[in-house]
């Protein structure tokens, strides 16, 4: 039975900052009450208010930025709870969960580069698999920049979040706007597809994305396409975040290696799945 990861708490962490961020999101920074250990990327924590202002149920944020005793989210603006969240001021008391879910695989070096694709707000959780990777992780040896490429889009330049403090990680930073406001004109895929035509970019990649179901679903099948390995994050609606309410079901691949159980929950199994593991079309 899938369970909610060991390590998971729930403790109450006291706002430090935020700070607005693009067009409509925030840099929302906590200090916890107890002490964290590294937490891998994409990993994620439940949030609440803990006063009235939030609604009963967290909301689920991927870790942005890790800091000595303090943790960082990108929060963007989209109904009550994120509101309640934006809204706070230093001092505010918030109750925490996690980290919970599993996180990005290791991102070694040494075969196919890496090309991360982030759809506005679902860049959030590739700040640090940045980070990690130059740094080396699970043992692994640091992973060389030019192996990694993050490649981010959104349908303006307002939903462009943090972009400077990505291109300062030092690695290739490409964006890409719908309408032609910051970067390339057109969205990640195409952006990538350009990439290979002018050899920045080899046609053997592995992919890492985030983003809205709709670009996770073209990235599947674009991988799928050219038998290239690649990874999603999901950001599905979620209850409890820890495998109780079944709010988060993700239907499987039947000729994927979880095709023997209809659903996987994307809290305690995900958030990151291989694409050849799940169904995205029937997300919508
Ligand atoms: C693992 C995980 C990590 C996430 N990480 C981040 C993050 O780092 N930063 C961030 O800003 N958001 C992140 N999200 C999404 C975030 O949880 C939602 O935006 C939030 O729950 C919305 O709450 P709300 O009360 O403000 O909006 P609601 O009132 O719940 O919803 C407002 C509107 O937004 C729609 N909506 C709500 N959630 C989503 C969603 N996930 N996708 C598409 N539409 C949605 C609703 O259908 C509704 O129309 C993550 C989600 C998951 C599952
Ligand atoms: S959010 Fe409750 S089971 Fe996944």
């Amino acid at each position: 039975m899938p369970a909610p990861p060991p390590d998971a708490r729930s403790f109450r962490s006291e706002v430090v900052s935020v700070v607005p961020c693009g067009a409509d999101a925030v840099l929302l920074t906590l200090r916890p009450e107890l002490r964290l250990p590294p937490i891998r990327s994409s990993r994620f924590f439940m949030l609440r208010r803990e006063d009235a202002l939030s609604p009963a149920i967290p909301r689920p944020f991927s870790i942005y930025r890790q800091n000595g005793d303090t943790i960082e989210f990108l929060v963007k603006v989209m109904g009550r709870g994120t509101s309640a969240l934006a809204q706070s001021t230093p001092g505010t008391k918030l109750r925490t969960l996690g980290p919970l879910g599993n996180g990005w695989p290791t991102l070694s070096g040494g075969g196919a580069p890496w090309v991360m694709l982030g759809g506005g707000v679902g860049s959030a959780p590739f700040f640090m698999a940045i980070e990690q990777a130059l740094a080396g992780m699970d043992g692994a040896p640091p992973t060389q920049r030019s192996d990694l490429t993050f490649l981010f889009g959104a349908a303006h330049k307002g939903f462009l979040y943090d972009v400077d403090a990505f291109e300062r990680l030092g690695i290739r930073v490409r964006t890409a706007t719908i309408d032609g406001s910051h970067g390339f004109q057109g969205n990640v895929l195409q952006l990538l597809e350009s990439l290979q035509r002018s050899n920045e970019l080899p046609e053997r990649v592995r992919l890492l994305a985030c983003g809205p179901e709709r670009m996770l679903e073209a990235v599947a099948r674009f991988a799928d396409e050219r038998h290239l390995d690649c990874w999603l994050s999901l950001e599905t609606l979620m209850g409890c975040g820890v495998g109780i309410c079944n709010g988060c079901p993700i239907p499987t691949n039947p000729s994927g290696p979880r095709g023997s159980w209809g659903n996987v929950k994307c809290c305690v199994e995900g958030p990151v799945f291989k694409s050849t593991e799940i169904l995205l079309g029937a997300l919508h």
